[in-house]
């Protein structure tokens, strides 16, 4: 157990790996005091509505899609890059709910994903040697010396474009936009003549049906909430500690604290020292937590680290996401599950088939198939069927936009294709026809006949 009596400071006397060198001035100490003062962006009580939901997906009640971008840009926080996300989020959501006959629990990698953790501290750009991109929080992602020094005024500009951006979610998922009569509108032209287009126009005729099934035994759906409005749970990476610190705040009503910068934080695979900064600072807040888990894990140090964020072993607090790539799950997997499960540890167990299998392409981008993204899914799902534990969710990178980051799918994009609209500052991202075709396999294997 850790000597220190954990404060929402404590973690300053830890090591706190992939922190940005701020400038020296006095920048910083104002963006920090400003940050504590400002209203908190989610409240309590939210986080711990998730938890609770959370601990469905233990037991398999329910699943988690937690979805979205790999690094948010400020100048897409828009209205229409917002819409076109909850839009794709929401059609996912409806086939594996629909088509999978599962609950759905939705979770945006939305409104606070600005940090990002990196291989290296610089990079070398035409002979230049410059801080490395470190997200939208931190820098900006242009190679000039200028663009790439660390500002702590863009931790308050990161604030506001999250504000901004849960504002616009809360209003459309409460305000109508979300209600399922509007599942027809979710629907793009671009993907009609795809496979998963004709199933999503069955799907859409099946749910008119139910509604007018509904209506006409004398139900109201207009005036039913589970019909009218979703919610949809932020979530970032917790990476940049200055920020989740001012941004911490004690719940009146339980005494308890909560990092109340988003509902649900993950701490990355690069930085979940058990002694480390990440882990202290994570372990005092009452949010629910994800952590990743890739192929360089040590058994016992994950038991430490389950033991010491989650203590009382409470069901919905620790979400494992694990990211070992579509030909290494097979061996990483199952000696993990056994271990967990021998402990009776209480965790949802979520894949995340994108940080294994990124490669780069002959012309220096990087890409990922939408083949290996499915193939590691379908293995995580049959180990733990094999295993008898709970596959409770997935954990994905992608955007409502038609970019070309990803190969494969219907369209059968190729390598020689993503240059026609490679947009990502940071890893590649399913596109939303990709999206929604994952989502009909995630409902095919959902669904309690398989
Ligand atoms: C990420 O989720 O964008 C990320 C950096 O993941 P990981 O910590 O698993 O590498
Ligand atoms: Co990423």
């Amino acid at each position: 157990m850790p000597t220190t009596k954990w404060s929402k400071s404590s973690w300053r006397s830890f090591p706190a790996l992939q922190q940005p060198v701020w400038p020296a001035g006095p920048a910083l100490d104002e963006s920090l005091k400003t940050l504590s003062q400002l209203p908190p962006l989610v409240f309590a009580g939210e986080c711990q509505t998730l938890k609770s939901q959370l601990a469905e997906a233990v037991v398999g009640n329910a699943f988690v899609l937690q979805c979205g971008d790999c690094a948010e840009d400020f100048s897409r926080c828009t209205g229409p890059d917002i819409r076109e996300l909850l839009k794709v989020i929401l059609q996912m959501s409806v086939v594996v709910a629909y088509a999978g006959e599962k609950r759905v629990i939705k979770i945006g990698r939305m409104a606070g994903q600005y940090a990002k953790p990196r291989s290296s501290d610089t990079e070398l750009v035409n002979g230049v040697e410059m801080p490395s991109y470190r997200g939208d929080m931190v820098n900006s992602p242009e190679p000039t010396l200028e663009a790439r020094t660390p500002d702590p005024r863009r931790m308050l500009e990161g604030y506001y474009r999250a504000a901004a951006t849960l504002n616009l979610v809360r209003s459309f998922t409460l305000g109508g936009y979300a209600a399922l009569d509007r599942v027809q509108a979710w629907h793009r032209a671009s993907l009609d003549a795809l496979p998963a287009g004709q199933k999503y126009e069955d799907l859409v005729r099946q749910i008119w049906k139910t509604i007018n099934f509904m209506t006409a035994i004398g139900l109201d759906p207009q005036h039913t909430p589970q019909l009218n409005q979703v919610t949809l749970y932020t979530s970032h990476e917790a990476l940049l500690l200055d920020y989740e610190e001012a941004l911490t705040r004690m719940d009146s009503t339980t005494g308890g604290w909560y990092d109340c910068s988003g509902h649900m934080l993950w701490i990355g695979d690069r930085t979940r020292q058990l002694e480390g900064a990440h882990i202290e600072f994570l372990r005092g807040v009452k949010n629910p937590l994800g952590m990743k888990i890739g192929p360089n894990y040590d058994l016992d140090n994950i038991k430490a680290i389950v033991e010491r964020l989650n203590p009382d072993n409470e069901a919905g607090r620790l979400t494992l996401i694990t990211r070992f790539g579509a030909d290494k799950v097979a061996n990483y997997l199952p000696k993990l599950l056994r271990e967990i499960s021998r402990e009776g540890y209480r965790v949802v167990w979520s894949c995340d088939p994108m940080h294994g299998n990124t490669y780069q392409n002959e012309f220096g981008q990087k890409s990922r198939k939408f083949e290996d993204v499915l193939r590691e899914i379908k293995t995580f799902w049959e180990i733990h069927k094999a295993e008898g534990t709970v596959a409770g969710g997935v954990h994905l990178e992608l955007t409502g936009d038609h970019v070309t980051e990803c190969t494969g799918g219907s369209r059968q994009l190729l390598d020689k294709h993503l240059h026609q609209n490679y947009q990502t500052n940071c890893d590649p991202r399913l596109n939303a026809e990709q999206s929604v075709e994952l989502a009909f396999e995630l409902a095919e294997m959902l669904h309690p006949c398989k």
